[in-house]
Order: structure tokens, then sequence, then C-alpha cells
């Protein structure tokens, strides 16, 4: 039978996770899973450690939630690792997000400066986690969701040396979803072929006699969009762009084809009701009141406020793949090989692919057009560059990375920023 362990099991998602594994219980026979988090996170672990056990207890199944603050017990023998923590807590998070808009940049959590910084100060622990797994669980997956997540995974086997990684994303989760919908036509039915990088991918869809409909898709967006996360704000597409390269960009594209307005609107939002990471302590505060009743045993739909709603969707069915070889389609962030040909095949690209035994099969996509072949090679460029400075703690890397990021105007207030947030980091950056 199965141990999983969980590193950053104190997160609001673990219901989340739960939900997922009871639904698969029955090919994927697990035995117990141990949650493993900080001495800053105990108190928000033990609350959701208690709801998740309450989950199983009231499954059909006998599984055991063991909560930990000693990650090396945790990895001990585990079967599947799987990664959901925030190095700094939600208070880090409101710095990347709150420096960059005082100096009239954009600040997200996964793009432009904030997004280097986070991939900073997660990198270093992600590497110490694969070490302890080469000598504790040596046989296990790593199943990665920690921001930024394409670029972690990366890490994990550049530097990291460990191939049995796949990193995850539930905005393909959720576009699917929401596509279906909006064409009245069962996922089952639909054909998609996604390739990118994380958080800047595209897709394509056909239905099930292989008719490419992406075209069709893209007007019927135009009338009722759906399928995007709640934390990123819906300035619509220039259709003239999409129809241009017949793909669909993923919901955080906005903040490069519609920069000036995802800025103007992040702006307003960080001056009259505070960062998102402010929101989103609000929302997590709530949860953790819902998660503390004892009478609680299943997600509250509450959960879905979150922008990473059905993560699960894609962690556990991915487990649950690799575990039963089921060889399912999903889209995860991976080594490239080849499925774009305008990336390296080395470098880690995110793309649909079946998932089994041995890992992510990938699906070959074919060269992008111009225009998106330019921004994803800038893009994969910026991922290297951050991912080299979070492991050397190069300075001049990171003013590299800092220099070539599309959302970030190069010069003396891109560095200063740049430096308010070296300062601002600097307990959780000792590298540099
Ligand atoms: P959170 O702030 O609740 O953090 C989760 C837990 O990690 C906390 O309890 C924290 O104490 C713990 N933690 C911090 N450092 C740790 C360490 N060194 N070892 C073990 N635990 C540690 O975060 P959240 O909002 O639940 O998000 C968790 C992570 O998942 C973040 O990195 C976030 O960006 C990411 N995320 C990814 C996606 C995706 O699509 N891949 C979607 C949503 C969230
Ligand atoms: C998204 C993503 C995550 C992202 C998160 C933010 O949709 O896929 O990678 O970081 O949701 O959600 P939050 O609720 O924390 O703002
Ligand atoms: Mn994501």
């Amino acid at each position: 039978k199965v141990k999983i362990a969980t590193i950053g099991g104190g997160s609001s998602y673990t219901p989340e996770l739960m939900e997922g594994f009871i639904k698969r219980y029955d090919e994927l026979p697990i035995k117990e899973i141990w949650l493993v988090d900080v001495a800053e996170g105990k108190e928000k672990q033990d609350i959701v450690g208690k709801m998740a056990q309450r989950m199983w207890d009231a499954s059909p199944y006998d599984v055991k939630i063991h909560t930990t603050l000693d990650r090396q017990l945790a990895l001990k023998d585990a079967d599947f690792v799987t990664t959901q923590f925030r190095v700094g807590q939600l208070d880090a998070r409101v710095k990347d997000e709150r420096i960059p808009f005082s100096y009239g940049l954009l600040g997200q959590e996964t793009n432009g400066a904030g997004g280097m910084f986070k991939a900073f100060r997660t990198i270093p622990i992600i590497l110490e986690v694969v070490e302890d797994m080469k000598v504790l669980c040596p046989d296990a997956w790593l199943i990665n969701f920690a921001n930024p997540s394409g670029m972690v995974t990366e890490a994990i086997i550049k530097y990291g040396k460990w191939d049995k990684v796949i990193g995850l994303c539930n905005v393909p989760v959720m576009a699917k979803m929401g596509e279906s919908n909006t064409l009245g036509i069962p996922k089952e039915d639909l054909i998609y072929k996604f390739a990118g990088v994380n958080h800047f991918h595209w897709h394509k869809v056909a239905d099930k006699n292989g008719k490419d409909i992406t075209l069709d898709l893209i007007d019927k967006l135009y009338e009722e969009n759906s399928g995007l996360p709640k934390n990123i704000f819906d300035v619509a597409f220039y259709k003239e762009q999409l129809v241009q390269m017949k793909m669909i960009p993923c919901g955080y594209h906005r903040y490069y084809y519609r920069a000036e307005e995802m800025l103007k609107h992040g702006i307003t939002e960080y001056e009259n009701e505070g960062t998102r990471a402010q929101q989103v302590k609000k929302i997590e505060h709530d949860l953790f009141e819902l998660y503390k009743d004892p009478n609680l045993n299943y997600k509250p739909k509450q959960l879905e406020e979150r922008g990473g709603a059905y993560y699960s969707d894609a962690a556990c069915e991915t487990i649950a793949s690799i575990y039963a070889n089921k060889n399912t389609e999903i889209v995860v962030s991976t080594r490239n090989d080849g499925a774009i040909p305008d990336l390296p095949a080395e470098c880690v690209v995110e793309v649909t692919a079946y998932v089994g035994a041995q890992g992510a099969r990938n699906v070959a996509f074919g060269e992008l057009p111009t225009a998106e072949k330019g921004w994803l090679q800038v893009m994969k460029a910026m991922e290297l560059l951050t991912i080299e400075a979070a492991v050397t703690g190069d300075y001049a890397t990171a003013l590299q990375a800092f220099t070539i990021n599309p959302l970030i105007q190069s010069g003396e207030t891109a560095k200063q920023v740049m430096n308010e947030l070296f300062i601002a980091h600097e307990a959780h950056l000792p590298q540099f």
C-alpha cells in the first residue's frame, strides 16, 4: 500500500488533495499520508490535519493522516512526495506583490518581479527535499505544485539531477472544464494539445473526429469567457491576435498581451483593496474557520475562491496514473524532449502528455507561430536565468533575469525594486 508525503501540508488546499485521493482509492490504495510543515505553519497544519482525517473517516477507507515538522521522518519510504509549500508564508507573497506595485510595476505571485523572487526562495528548499529523497525514498515520484511550478520543476531536474518529477498546475484543468461547458461538448469528446511553459502556454482543441475547432471556440469564448481562475482579472484578449495565432492563450497571457491594462487594474486594486495576497489571507482565514468545525468532513465549496481550485484533478490523477500505469492525458511540466522544437530538448516545458508508470510521455506540438515562438524563447531565457540565480546566489545573474523579464522595464527603477526585494526577503535568501 501507498505512502504519500506532502510538503506544505498546512495548506488550505489539503482537503482538495484528500478529496482527489478518496475518489481514486480503488486504483490508488493509500495507507498513510504524512503532512509536513514548519513551525510557522503548525497551527494550520493541526487544523487541516484533523479535517483531512475526518474526510477519510467519513469514507469507506482506512487511511491514517500523520502531521509532523520532521520532513525526513515523513519522507522515509514514501512512494509519492507532493509539494505545496510557500517559503515565508503569505507575508512573503504580500511583499512580492506590494513592492513592485509601489514602484509602478506589476506585483503578482508567479509573474514579473514577485514570481522571480518566489523562485529564489523556493528553489533552495526544493533542492534540499530532493537531497533527502535520494537517501530516504530513492524510488519515489515527486509531484510538484509549489510555484513557480515550471521553474521549480526545471531546478529539480537540472540542478537536483532528479528525473522522477512532474510539475502541475490547475490552469489547464480549469480551461478544459470551462471550455467543455462553453462548447456544450463533454470533456472526453475534446482532443487537446497544450504547449509552452507554466503560466505561459497556448492550446488548440479538436472535436472527437479530429477536426480542429479552435477558431470556433475562440468565437464562443468572446460570448462567454470560461475557465479562468479567480485570481486573474479578465481583460479580454484582442480577437484578431487569437485568430492570427489560431491558438488559445492561457489566462496569464493577459499580463503580457494586455500588459498596460492589467497593470492599471492591478495598481487600482492594490490601492483600494490591497494585493491579492492580502485578499487571500481573508479567504484563508474563513476557510480555516470552516475547517475547525468538527462536523465538517468534506471539501467546502468556498475553496473555489482560491485560484488553485481543482488542483487535485491534476495531482491525484497524475499519481494514480503513474501507480496504475493508466496513461491518462494530463498537461504537465516535464522535459521538453522535442515536443516544442523551438526550445532546447533538455529544458522543462508545459505540454500535453500521457502519464503512466514511466512518467510523462509528451505529445509533440510542433513549431509555434513567429510571435509566440519569440515570446516563449524570451520567457525560457528569463526562467533559466532566474533558476541559475536562485541556485548560485549571483546578483548579476538575477539582474539579467530582471532585465529580460518582459513585465519589467529595465533600468534604475528595476534595480531599485530588485534591491528592495532582496532586503525584504533577506531571511529566506541565504544564498545571496
Ligand atoms: P500556504 O501559504 O498555505 O503554504 C502552505 C504551507 O507551506 C504553509 O502551511 C507553510 O507553513 C508551509 N511551508 C513553508 N515553508 C515550508 C517548508 N520549508 N517545508 C514545509 N512546509 C513549508 O500556501 P498555499 O496558498 O496553500 O499555496 C501553496 C503552494 O502552492 C504555493 O507555492 C503556491 O504558489 C502553490 N500553488 C500552486 C498552484 C499551481 O497551479 N501549481 C496553484 C495554487 C497554489
Ligand atoms: C492559479 C494558479 C496558481 C496561482 C494561484 C493563485 O490559478 O494556477 O499557480 O498561483 O492560482 O491563487 P490565489 O488564490 O492564491 O491567488
Ligand atoms: Mn498554476
